[in-house]
Order: C-alpha cells, then sequence, then structure tokens
C-alpha cells in the first residue's frame, strides 16, 4: 500500500495551489501595490492634510506639506522626511510609529494609523518612493 504522503499530500498540495492562484492572488495583488496617488496620499488626507496643508499648524510650525508629492519629498524647514528605500530611517515612519517618543508621535493628538496604513507608507517608500 501507498504511503499517505506519496498518494494524498501532493494531490492536497495541488488543490491548494489551485485555491490559491483562484482566490488569494487577486487580493494579494490588489494589497501588494504601492501607489502614491491611489494609496499613499489618501492615507495623509485622512491622518494629516488638517494641519499638514498650507496655513495649517503643522506647516507653520514644521514647514512639512503633506497634500502633494513635492511636499512630502521636500520635507521640513530642516530636511526630507522620507529616505526613499528606506522606511525604518524615514522621520516620517520614526514619527508615525513613536520611536522619537510619545509627544512627537503623529498625527499629533489623533487616532493612530492602523497597522494596514503603516505597511501600506513602509512598503512604498521602501519600493523607492515614487511619484506613482
Ligand atoms: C493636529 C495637527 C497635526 C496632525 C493631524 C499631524 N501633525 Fe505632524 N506636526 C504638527 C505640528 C504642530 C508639528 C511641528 C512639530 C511639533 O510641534 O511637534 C508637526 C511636525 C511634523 C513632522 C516634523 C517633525 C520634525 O522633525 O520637525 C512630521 C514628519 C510630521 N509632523 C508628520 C505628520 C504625519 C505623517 C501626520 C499624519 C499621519 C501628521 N504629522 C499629522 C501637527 C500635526
Amino acid at each position: 500500500m501507498k504511503s499517505f504522503s506519496s498518494t494524498f499530500a501532493p494531490t492536497l498540495f495541488a488543490t491548494f495551489t489551485a485555491l490559491i492562484a483562484l482566490g488569494l492572488s487577486p487580493s494579494a495583488s490588489a494589497s501588494d501595490h504601492a501607489s502614491f496617488k491611489d494609496t499613499v496620499l489618501p492615507i495623509l488626507t485622512k491622518h494629516c492634510a488638517e494641519c499638514h496643508t498650507a496655513g495649517g499648524e503643522g506647516v507653520q510650525a514644521s514647514g512639512l506639506d503633506l497634500s502633494s508629492y513635492e511636499g512630502v519629498m521636500k520635507g521640513t524647514d530642516h530636511g526630507p522626511v522620507v529616505v526613499p528605500g528606506d522606511a525604518f530611517t524615514s522621520n516620517i515612519m520614526v514619527l508615525i510609529d513613536g520611536r522619537a517618543g510619545p509627544e512627537l508621535k503623529m498625527p499629533h493628538g489623533r487616532k493612530d494609523l492602523s497597522r494596514q496604513e503603516k505597511v501600506l507608507l513602509r512598503r512604498w517608500i521602501n519600493r523607492g518612493a515614487h511619484e506613482n
């Protein structure tokens, strides 16, 4: 008699692969993209634009305007907040993650970004922070 693993395992494996190909990959690829326009800007608009758009307190205090790609890449009066390819050292993520201390955590005095939103921002930065 053939062993379980030689008869069943390949069948199970093939079934799984087919299920993954059918069901999971479309959503996986949809959540896998890292577009500034479609993904990043809406997150910044939702959580940051209130203060980081021309005239807002965040722009007045730091010079950081998060309402456009140019503004995000220009950074604050003191320099860039995004290091393309390196989300961990990018100041924007340092502040969003609260790694610079609770009083500097962004968004200031507002609800934190969701885990998923942080993943999407990190992914966009790690993939080069392109205007895409
Ligand atoms: C309620 C207003 C407010 C909101 C909302 C807000 N910020 Fe700020 N932000 C500020 C202010 C004010 C400063 C000036 C520095 C300070 O006082 O901490 C600042 C400064 C910054 C700085 C520069 C800090 C430095 O190094 O000088 C970054 C980066 C930043 N914000 C990112 C964000 C991001 C990203 C969001 C959205 C997730 C956000 N902020 C939402 C008010 C806000």
